[in-house]
């Protein structure tokens, strides 16, 4: 029996911060209702599932990864009413809503946290235990420090409490304590209240550091792994739907056992991938993906890759050697105001020089390769960031939908926006904006829209196996390869060079379809534009596809099974 290909195999999703997107009430904040308002846009795009920045109370810290309280809505969003709304609203259009959980810490201003902290409070002898307390601060020194720009120490000393408590990331987001059963069962409840208001899925934050054991890095240890089988069992149970996302930053070695073995998360993101798109890009040489793709195990039935080429975050750069980091520090982040902690916070578009042929050229490999895409809000129309705002809030600047005063995004006094829109004079909103976009047939947004309208006509590209082809461009500068799934064929051709390539079509089937242009191609000589891209669908396919001389060896991330 076949079973049911899962709804995220073939999504298209969108990240956004509701915060960003549109203010509805005037007050300089996007809401709740303001992004319902927006969902005919997001659905135009060829979206099927947005997933939400942190929308849970918070003093923002760390821009909302630091949560005072699982179970509201933060109030400059709106309120449960308000997201009911959102979910209702979007489920009438097909659309998904995936929502943040943060299982590994909460904000020291978390009831739980000041509970722990202080031992006059009502309620501490039942949270007491619920984070992680030493009378030292030498203990787990192997875990590295995750935030190096802002940190010095995984310890901070509390002096209410008289000890020390242990943190990932900021050292106002204490870690709880995952050795407390009462822990594990209050994030099992923060769960079970997102699915009952609605939520399709939920993006688990920074999962591999739930656990702390001495002589470890403290990352990817098996009780973690014990937890997250323990959620999906939950879910499958109280939600089998409901999608389970998980943000593991890791190699993919490590990466494959937050799978385990189809029950553990339904999808992670490929990290190491998408530092190495932007390497062979700028190198013009597709060996980075090569070597990572070969590093991919191939994933257990019913899980997906989840794929991106910018998120909220800084382009991370954890997952590639340090001469590799350095070498992306010296291309991409030429101003060290663009470095943070180990990446680069930098948009898309200024990252690939506005050049709207490599933006294209990527989002061709986002689409096709592997996975799930996702699409980062603003992307699609080449938005630009602003590297003089704190930490990574300068790739969450307000949409901008036109050319009027605020960008559209809110009627506030601009002096009241949570921050500045973009108004430089290349990527400011009078120039770069929605409104103009989607009136112009060349814009970068109706090309975008264009390539995710044809990657939604063929599951092969969510659900096929992958197998590297060199289809006679001998040379590194082509990314070539095949998608297959169920008797259907697609061949893919990226050209990472600024100049033409020549090669040839070989006569592995009688003829070509173009699925970006509708035209056909007969197979001879063909010459690939800079930094172009072809989708190719065989007709009259020749079954057997030989592999040029110089193509990598299929066989990695499924090779030709079928
Ligand atoms: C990963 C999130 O993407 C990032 O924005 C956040 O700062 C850390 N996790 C800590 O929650």
């Amino acid at each position: 029996m076949t079973q049911k290909t899962p709804w995220y195999k073939d999504a298209i999703f969108m990240e956004l911060n509701t915060r960003a997107y549109k203010d509805s009430n005037g007050d300089g904040w996007g809401d709740l209702p303001g992004l319902t308002s927006k969902l005919d846009y997001i659905k135009s795009l060829g979206v099927d599932a947005v997933w939400l920045l942190p929308i849970m109370p918070s003093p923002l810290r760390d821009d909302g990864y630091d949560v005072s309280d699982f179970c509201d809505i933060f109030p400059a969003y709106g309120t449960m009413d308000d997201f009911k709304t959102l979910m209702r609203e979007a489920h009438l259009r097909d659309l998904r809503i995936v929502v943040e959980i943060i299982p590994n810490h909460t904000s020291d201003q978390n009831a739980w946290f000041q509970a722990s902290r202080d031992p006059n409070h009502p309620q501490h002898a039942k949270y007491r235990d619920w984070y992680v307390w030493s009378d030292t601060d030498q203990k787990y020194q192997e875990a590295r420090i995750i935030f190096t720009d802002s940190e010095t120490s995984n310890w901070t000393y509390d002096p209410l409490r008289g000890q020390y408590f242990w943190h990932r990331f900021y050292s106002t987001q204490p870690d709880l304590n995952y050795d407390n059963q009462e822990v594990q069962q209050a994030m099992l409840d923060v769960v079970k209240f997102w699915i009952d208001a609605g939520a399709d899925g939920l993006r688990v934050d920074a999962p591999p550091y739930l656990f702390e054991r001495e002589g470890t890095n403290c990352e990817n240890l098996p009780e973690t792994h014990t937890f997250l089988k323990r959620l999906r069992k939950f879910v499958d149970i109280y939600s089998p739907e409901t999608l389970l996302l998980s943000e593991a930053n890791q190699w993919p070695e490590d990466v494959i056992e937050y799978f385990g073995d189809g029950d553990e998360m339904h999808m992670n993101f490929h990290f190491p991938l998408m530092p190495r798109l932007f390497m062979a890009l700028a190198k013009g040489d597709r060996t980075p993906i090569e070597e990572t793709l070969a590093r991919t195990p191939d994933l257990p039935q019913g899980c997906q890759w989840g794929t991106f080429l910018r998120c909220h975050d800084e382009l991370t750069l954890e997952m590639v050697t340090p001469d590799e980091r350095q070498w992306m520090w010296e291309t991409y982040a030429q101003d060290p105001k663009q470095r943070i902690n180990l990446g680069i916070r930098r948009r898309l578009a200024p990252l690939l020089d506005n050049d709207q042929r490599k933006i294209l050229l990527l989002h061709s490999m986002l689409l096709t390769m592997m996975g799930s895409p996702f699409l980062y809000y603003g992307d699609e129309i080449g938005m630009g960031d602003n590297v003089e705002l704190f930490d990574r809030n300068g790739l969450r600047t307000p949409m901008q939908w036109d050319a009027s005063p605020n960008a559209g995004f809110s009627d506030a006094p601009t002096e009241k926006l949570y921050a500045p829109v973009i108004s430089d004079p290349v990527y400011g909103y009078q120039r770069v904006n929605v409104a103009a976009q989607q009136a112009d047939p060349h814009s970068l947004l109706n090309k975008v829209r264009h390539l995710i309208a044809v990657r939604k006509q063929h599951t092969v590209f969510g659900r096929g196996d992958f197998s590297w082809r060199s289809f006679s461009f001998e040379t590194k500068a082509v990314v070539a390869y095949q998608r297959k799934w169920e008797g259907t064929r697609i061949v893919v051709l990226n050209n990472l060079r600024g100049e033409p390539v020549k090669g040839w079509i070989p006569e592995t089937a009688e003829k070509f379809i173009d699925l970006l242009t509708g035209e056909t191609i007969l197979p001879g000589d063909y010459t690939l534009t800079p930094y172009g891209f072809l989708w190719l669908q065989p007709v009259g396919d020749k079954a057997n596809v030989p592999s040029g001389p110089n193509a990598p060896q299929p066989g990695y991330l499924g090779s030709d099974k079928q």
